[in-house]
């Protein structure tokens, strides 16, 4: 079995409890394969001029390789290009997209010094598998310095139409540098679609069937590769003392309620001011859901230094405090709103007690808090996902109550016939739901994705495909 190289802009340790089902698969997959994970440590060095230095530390059989970014570094590649240019326009809100001056070049400039680090401790037979929008020119860097390996990427986020894709200053470099890779992964097949065709109507190239584009005279492979939950983990958290306990919390205090949850990070993409507008319709709309319903919103904190979160929660807090001021009673607030990052272990708590998930992102790449919901539901008495066809997580989970989060007043009546869906049906949804998501889970993905990967035929000369 070859090694196995994982590079992503955060490196998880896999043995942390805050790790999510993903790091935790990648970790395994680097047990078994050895390897290491390559990445950023999260800090900003002191100095700038130097080169920053390599930080090695052991998880288990796992290496994690890390370094500090420069203050310039981290501005211009992760707060600028990553999250202000391309994370909003992948997310299809060129109204938030800032093509600020400096960012891109922050962006190639860290994609490279990725490379410069990485490429020595590469040996011939490895497989590296790069992660996420930070690095999309990693593996043409890769080559330029000579690097032959398989390379694969997943992209964890959506993949916008053609027309969208192509608002992106320079996105034909953008896409040329897909076609270094051997493998490009997407959560679904309509990312997948985008991808082929923006080869065809943009880049004059040819969709060769079976994923296989062809443009820039070079051929990469596109398949979606839907990620998914360790759902066996993620029941052993929720025998966790934390998680017992707060579900035993929760059921005390909300026994005679209702409780609807809601888990994002506070981010744009995520649609919670309309879910809270849509909570709030039903409150108008159906009475009886007053001194009952309660909607608990946890938005950890996120990219906290850029305007459009600031924005985006200042929006939240006012909206919350609306909705609360004119509907709460002494005995009952019907939103519970918590801006803070709540520990991983006592997620399951709150998913059981929970009578309805709002998962209702404007987009999203696939959303696992779907997934996880579905997986911690008793199936004698399951709750009720209401999902955003906008959602990756959609083109599966079709047995979910689906919701358009652009509609406040259809979402709301979505929301009352969640609150209201007879036993039967709940059990007949969550049935097939609990069945898919045991069998698209995060090993599937990772087994699927190398496979693949494995198995693409090495009969082009990739080191042509590195666009200048
Ligand atoms: C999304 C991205 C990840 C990113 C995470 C947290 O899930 O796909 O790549 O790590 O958000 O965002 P942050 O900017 O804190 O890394």
């Amino acid at each position: 079995m070859s090694r196995l190289v994982i590079v992503s802009n955060r490196v998880g340790d896999p043995r942390k409890a805050a790790a999510g089902g993903l790091a935790v698969a990648l970790g395994d997959a680097l047990s078994t394969a050895g390897g290491l994970w390559f990445g950023w440590s999260g800090h900003i060095a002191e100095g700038t001029d130097a080169e920053p230095e390599l930080r090695e530390q052991r998880a288990g059989a796992v290496r994690l390789v890390t370094f500090d970014l420069s203050k310039e570094d981290h501005d211009s590649y992760y707060l600028g290009y990553s999250n202000q240019a391309l994370w909003p326009a992948l997310h299809y809100r060129l109204d938030l997209a800032d093509f600020g001056s400096g960012f891109f070049a922050g962006y190639q400039r860290v994609n490279r010094l990725f490379a410069r680090k990485l490429a020595p401790l590469l040996e011939p037979g490895d497989t590296i598998w790069i992660h996420d929008y930070h690095l999309i020119p990693l593996a043409a860097e890769l080559r330029r310095l000579g690097c032959r390996q398989r390379i694969g990427f997943f992209l964890h986020i959506p993949l916008p139409p053609p027309p969208i894709f192509a608002a992106i200053p320079g996105h034909e470099w953008l896409m040329r540098s897909f076609f270094a890779y051997d493998l490009v992964g997407l959560q679904t097949r309509a990312d997948a679609d985008h991808f082929g065709r923006y080869v065809v109507e943009e880049a004059g190239g040819r969709s060769l069937g079976d994923g296989c584009c062809e443009a820039y005279g070079d051929r990469v492979l596109v398949r979606p590769f839907p990620i998914g939950i360790d759902v066996d983990e993620f029941r052993r958290l929720a025998l966790s003392s934390e998680s017992r306990e707060t579900e035993r919390t929760l059921r005390e205090q909300y026994g005679h309620r209702r409780v609807l949850v809601g888990i994002d990070r506070l981010d744009y993409s995520k649609g919670i001011p309309k879910r809270l507008r849509a909570f709030r319709e039903l409150l108008a709309n159906y009475p009886e859901n007053r001194n009952s319903a309660t909607l608990i919103q946890i938005a950890s904190p996120t990219r906290e230094t850029l305007l459009a979160y600031e924005d985006i929660r200042h929006e939240l807090e006012g909206l919350a405090g609306e909705i609360n001021g004119e509907y709460g009673e002494l005995a009952w607030m019907p939103i519970r709103y918590m801006h803070r990052t709540w520990a991983r272990r006592r997620l399951p708590g709150l998913y059981r007690v929970a009578k309805v998930a709002l998962v209702t992102p404007l987009r999203d790449g696939m959303n696992l808090v779907a997934k996880e919901y579905v997986a911690m539901q008793d199936p004698a008495d399951p709750g009720v996902l209401v999902l955003s066809r906008f959602a990756g997580a959609a083109e599966q989970m079709r047995e979910a109550l689906l919701a358009n989060p652009y509609d406040i007043s259809g979402m709301a009546q979505v929301i009352q016939q969640a609150l209201h869906m007879p036993l039967a049906e709940r059990r007949e949804r969550h049935k097939a739901l609990a069945a898919g998501i045991r069998e698209h889970d995060v090993h599937r993905w990772r087994t699927d994705f190398l496979r693949a990967l494995a198995d693409v035929p090495r009969d082009r000369p990739t080191a042509a495909s590195a666009p200048a």
